[in-house]
């Protein structure tokens, strides 16, 4: 699916009308495609809980750090160390260290801040520095996002700082191109623990993943990047797309289960296909039916409801009793950015997704005992079928409006879905992160 917009202004009559009419110019983002993780070199900047031990997580993830600054040589990547700041003085700490190397971030570069959560701080100062952060990369997030670089916050928890690779593994390369402005929070579930995975090229290998609604768009893509990984696919959609999925699951070895997840039946039918157990289950399926509220039609409301929260629920407690999650075990769910910031005749499918944000972050507490981890993953705008009934106005606004002046693409999902379902972010729960390009269409 393509961004008509962003393909007429790559010749050279566009790109002479986006210089003379100040049009948008969406940069092209750089997607991974195999190979080292970060192409150059990171630099490391801060002093708190993680400085030490730094280098040698990135060096054990094969990507190249230093934290000394050489004039006139362009970073892949900035990851300051925040989790020392202790009040509002101290943040100038941030412009000391960011500042004069802001000129050197290559494009499509990276900025990671590593902070501590508000509720661990113990001064506050610390709580004014630490919360301050979140402002510090929404801003400079934008201020990079022209040249397709991107910028995000991780807060870790005390005693989950040997939790990071998996998290700095992603925010650094290429697999987070539309991944901007979010918070991430690593070990804020007690009770987890990550584990390294035994071969970081195919770091899913030996595990099983269910995908709802995999016959095309977003599920497509993720069942393509969870089997890249190493995954066994079981993919899930409706009878009448049977087809297409079994050419998928032709394609990725996998295996088509065809059901409607609504139906009263499907918790049932879905175990008795994962009898084996599954490691893996990403909620992913999903539809719209926009109408404003005075003209909704009860049937609409509910259906859209069912799909988005009310089967993923029922479905994942019924594997939960028949104890088909393994340990280690990973739910993902699918919400949206119309869940967050609302969206004009959306009320019915915006319920549904800011619902989808309650039930994981509710059942994230709820399944440590095994080390199962609940998370989900907003889209913003990403170019699929289900974005094409959106009227043309609002869809050119939808990529425009982000910080990287584009929609996103399938796979920019589905690469934060493996990152979840990575051994490596085993301490990664409840967590709700934007795959939005800092686009936030509704807010
Ligand atoms: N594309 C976007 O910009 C965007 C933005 C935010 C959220 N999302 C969410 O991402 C998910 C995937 O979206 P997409 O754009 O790929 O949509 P899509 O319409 O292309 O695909 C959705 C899939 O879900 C399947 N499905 C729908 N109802 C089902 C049911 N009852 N039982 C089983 N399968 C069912 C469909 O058959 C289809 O294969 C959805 O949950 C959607 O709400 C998408």
């Amino acid at each position: 699916m393509s961004d008509r917009y962003q393909s007429l202004i790559q010749n050279p009559v566009g790109q002479f009308l986006v210089k003379n009419l100040g049009l948008p110019n969406p940069p092209e983002l750089r997607r991974w495609k195999g190979g080292r993780l970060v192409d150059g070199t990171v630099l490391l900047g801060g002093n708190g809980d993680l400085t030490k031990s730094l280098p040698t997580i990135l060096k054990n993830s094969g990507i190249e750090s230093t934290n000394v600054r050489a004039d006139g040589k362009r970073y892949q990547g900035l990851v300051f160390d925040a989790t020392g700041l202790e009040s509002a003085e101290d943040l100038v700490k941030i412009q000391e260290f960011f500042t004069p190397v802001m000129r050197q971030l290559a494009s499509c570069g990276r900025i990671v801040v590593l902070g501590r959560a508000v509720n661990e701080t113990k001064t506050t100062g610390a709580a004014i520095a630490q919360r301050a952060l979140e402002g510090f990369v929404r801003s400079v997030a934008k201020e990079i996002g022209a040249n397709g670089s991107t910028a995000n916050l991780v807060y870790v928890s005390k005693g989950a700082e040997k939790d990071v690779a998996s998290t700095l593994e992603f925010l650094l390369s290429a697999k987070s191109a539309f991944v901007d402005g979010q918070v991430v929070r690593v070990g804020h579930v007690a009770g987890l623990a990550a584990v390294a995975p035994a071969d970081s090229a195919k770091p899913l290998a030996g595990k099983v993943a269910l995908v709802t609604g995999a016959s095309r768009g977003l599920g497509a893509a993720m069942a393509r990047t969870l089997h890249r990984d190493g995954a066994t696919i079981i993919g899930l959609d409706i009878p009448p797309l049977a087809e297409d999925l079994d050419t998928l699951m032709n394609e990725l070895d996998g295996r088509s289960v065809t059901v409607d997840i609504t139906a009263d039946d499907a918790p049932a039918e879905i175990a008795a296909a994962l009898t084996d157990g599954v490691d893996i289950v990403v909620h992913n399926a999903g539809i719209t039916r926009d109408k404003r509220l005075k003209n909704m039609k009860p049937e609409n409301w509910a259906k859209v409801v069912d799909v988005s929260v009310g089967a993923p629920q029922r479905i994942t407690d019924e594997l939960l009793k028949q104890g088909l999650i393994r340990e280690g075990g990973r739910v993902i769910g699918i919400s949206s950015i119309a869940g967050i910031a609302g969206n004009n005749g959306q009320t019915n499918y915006g319920s549904a997704k800011a619902g989808v944000i309650g039930w994981v972050q509710d059942l994230a507490a709820r399944t440590t005992e095994k080390n199962i981890t609940v998370n989900a993953i907003a889209p913003g705008f990403i170019e699929t079928e289900m974005v094409q009934t959106i009227p043309i106005g609002i869809r050119t606004a939808g990529r425009l409006l982000s910080s990287l002046s584009q929609g996103g693409q399938p796979v920019d999902v589905a690469e934060a879905i493996a990152w979840y379902a990575n051994p490596g972010s085993g301490n990664i729960s409840g967590n709700v992160v934007r795959v939005c390009g800092q686009g936030f269409l509704g807010a």
